[in-house]
């Protein structure tokens, strides 16, 4: 696998075959994501839906299949082996593209799966159409300890299979323990953006618009290290 991704790609020179593709279905995603955009503006929230539904996963998917197969976050940041170009340029540059990058990639993934369940819960079928049926929205108390101990559970569980099943490292326990932490986080945070934007819709459409825009956003610095690295200052060999 590790050969037929480094083979040399089609859209620049120096591209990698791993690259090209990737690069080309981050575009694709991300357009989906965009034109669900348009949808919900247009007022057709059931097309809005599905299509948030398809891109959502295949983008999680690509995600994590991408973050795998390259590793080219970790490798970058690691070390200068892929960068061709100056130590300033690599150290000013590029390092702090990758790492806004990365970021918006985590705060993206997160919004999406928050914006999902917020979506589920603010919309209603009217006719069967999803519409925003608005008022206040909230996690009833009950509910949002049920949620935070089965939070608990699952992590309490996994920490079992990783140590005495898989003897994974602590390294991949701190990993998971983050993960946790983040969802809880998350969840814990729902009481604030409740407070913040009491009516379901409102917070819907608000923060479904920061959401859209980190995904623009991540389109431009995924294209700037693309062409940091493949088009610009490709490694000379
Ligand atoms: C990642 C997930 C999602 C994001 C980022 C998102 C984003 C948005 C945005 C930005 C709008 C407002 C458009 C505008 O006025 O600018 C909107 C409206 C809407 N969304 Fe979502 N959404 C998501 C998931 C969902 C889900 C899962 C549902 C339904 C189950 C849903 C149902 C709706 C509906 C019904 C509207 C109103 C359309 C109208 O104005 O008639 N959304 N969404």
């Amino acid at each position: 696998m590790k050969e037929l991704l480094a083979k040399p790609g089609f859209l620049a020179p120096a591209g990698t075959l791993g690259a090209d593709v990737s690069y080309l279905l981050a575009l694709v995603f991300t357009a989906l994501f965009l034109v669900a955009w348009a949808l919900a503006k247009k007022g057709l929230g059931t097309k809005h839906h599905k299509l948030i539904f398809v891109s959502m996963l295949s983008m999680a998917i690509y995600f994590c299949a991408y973050y795998y197969a390259r590793q080219l976050g970790v490798l970058s940041l690691e070390g200068k082996e892929g960068f061709g170009g100056p130590e300033s340029v690599y150290n000013n540059v590029f390092i702090p593209i990758l790492t806004t990058h990365l970021t918006l990639v985590t705060l993206g993934l997160v919004m999406a799966v928050y914006m999902l369940i917020e979506g589920f819960r603010a919309a209603s079928r009217q006719n069967g159409d999803y519409v925003l049926a608005g008022g206040e929205l909230k996690v009833r108390p009950k509910t949002f300890k049920t949620v935070l101990w089965t939070l608990f559970g699952l992590w309490a569980a996994n920490q079992m299979v990783l140590s005495f099943v898989r003897h994974a490292s602590a390294l991949a326990s701190v990993a998971w323990a983050l993960i946790f932490a983040t969802i809880a986080l998350v969840v814990g945070l729902e009481k604030l953006i409740e407070k913040a934007l009491p009516d379901g819709a409102r917070r819907h459409r608000i923060l479904g618009r920061g959401t859209m825009i980190v995904y623009a956003m991540i389109l431009i610095t995924s294209t700037l290290t693309y062409l940091l690295l493949y088009v610009i200052y490709p490694v000379k060999h």
